[in-house]
């Protein structure tokens, strides 16, 4: 047992850095977490994809469970009992998309209700508040986080939602979760909600820091095969768990279980997946951060990140994701770039075993109003990269030959 427990006792990689400490659960839970094989007759391993729209009621309204596949299906229930346990929650729901998600939280909320939310979140969040929720009657708050007291400054009666992305996209500013959690408890009846699809729960628990609920575009690392659109959300807060449940029914914004069946077998490789986009980004950042070329990386886990310390107090380490403005970078200059890698793919999203690059300016935060990205520094130098499974070496090799034509 001694020579075991020595074998096992090497630091993590995020640990090497500096990271908060892993807790050794994960990847256990990842696998074993609602999947147990005697909730099926056959008690099989690998959770059925129960296809069925409707199922058979003993009775005129006493059925077993389901009754009808969009208020509640067992491949679907499966998958949402193994996201609660991933981000420590009581409950998890999942919708059609990471958007479909974040409909049904503003369904929540009432017309005169007001959300703060960062200033720097996805593009589709931002369309979805300005547009859908400002439509509906709410007040949109812009604000920076990373400074409390902008925060301070924005908070009044009528915020019923505190809304974070950390890191944020594309600018990778980090926002210290628990700080915001407490001000916001202590200020007001508000819940906060954080998104938190850039590092998944594998490297980021927000729940555990104080948050009231935390959302995921399951179409990005949870999933990690491109092959989904889905989204979720966990909270262990029961009433506005009921509530988003029923939304989830009555908006039927819901997943299929074919899909449902795929992120489930994709978070058991969650904890592996993310160790090698973590490693790989870091060596690739560091790459560039030396590189004549580059005016600035914005990478989480290297020490030049303005926020490096909450990042290393908060996080167990970072994913595939970071930006990095090309020197003197222009629509023309960034688009050659682009165009001349070889491995990295020009497409939106990320999180995937590919790597990928994109320019935000013109991709994912186009519908961002111009005068906003011109704050946020969103202009046509900013490359966002998603670094994925491949080599770190052929990586590297891709953006130097790439520099050669610039
Ligand atoms: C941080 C973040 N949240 C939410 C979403 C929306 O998710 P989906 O595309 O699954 O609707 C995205 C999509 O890119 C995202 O990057």
């Amino acid at each position: 047992m001694d020579q075991l427990n020595e074998k096992f006792s090497g630091l993590t990689f995020g640990e090497r850095l500096g990271f908060k400490k892993t807790d050794d659960g994960f990847a256990t839970k990842a696998i074993h977490a609602g999947q147990e094989p005697e909730q099926w007759k056959c008690r099989a391993v690998v959770p059925l994809i129960s296809l069925s729209t409707t199922f058979k009621q003993f009775a005129p309204a006493q059925h077993a469970g389901y009754e009808y596949s969009r208020s509640g299906n067992p491949t679907r229930n499966v998958l949402e009992t193994c996201l609660a346990a991933l981000d420590n929650a009581k409950f998890a729901l999942t919708f059609a998309s990471g958007l479909g998600a974040q409909t049904a939280i503003i369904s929540t909320l009432k017309t005169g209700d007001a959300i703060i939310t960062g200033d720097d979140v996805y593009g589709g969040t931002n369309r979805l508040f300005r547009n859908l929720a400002v439509n509906m009657g709410m007040e949109v708050i812009f604000v920076d986080m990373t400074d409390l007291k902008n925060l301070e400054r924005a908070m009044k009666e009528n915020v019923k939602l505190v809304w974070l992305e950390t890191p944020t996209n594309p600018s990778m500013k980090v926002i210290d979760i628990e700080n915001v959690c407490k001000f916001v408890h202590e200020n007001s009846k508000a819940i906060v909600l954080v998104d938190n699809t850039f590092l998944s729960p594998y490297f980021q628990r927000p729940i555990d820091l104080g948050a009231d609920a935390v959302t995921y575009s399951l179409t990005k690392y949870m999933n990690g095969h491109a092959d989904v659109v889905m989204g979720s959300i966990a909270t262990s807060n029961s009433k506005l768990y009921e509530s988003l449940k029923f939304y989830q029914n009555a908006t039927g914004i819901v997943p299929s279980p074919f899909d449902c069946y795929l992120v489930n077998r994709s978070l058991k490789t969650l904890a592996l997946r993310m160790e090698h986009h973590f490693k790989t980004s870091v060596a690739i950042a560091k790459y560039l951060e030396t590189h004549d070329r580059v005016e600035r990386v914005m990478h989480p886990a290297l020490p030049s990140h303005p926020q490096y310390d909450i990042t290393l107090k908060q996080t167990y380490g970072h994913s595939g994701i970071f930006s990095f403005y090309l020197r003197n970078g222009n629509l023309e200059s960034s688009t050659k770039f682009l165009q001349a890698l070889k491995i990295f793919m020009i497409a939106e999203s990320l999180g995937g075993f590919e790597s990928l690059v994109e320019l935000p300016s013109v991709m994912t935060h186009a519908s961002v109003p111009e005068e906003q990205r011109a704050e946020l520094g969103i202009n046509d130098g900013l490359i966002r990269v998603s670094v994925g499974l491949e080599n770190a070496k052929d990586l590297i090799e891709d953006f130097e030959n790439a520099f050669k034509v610039i």
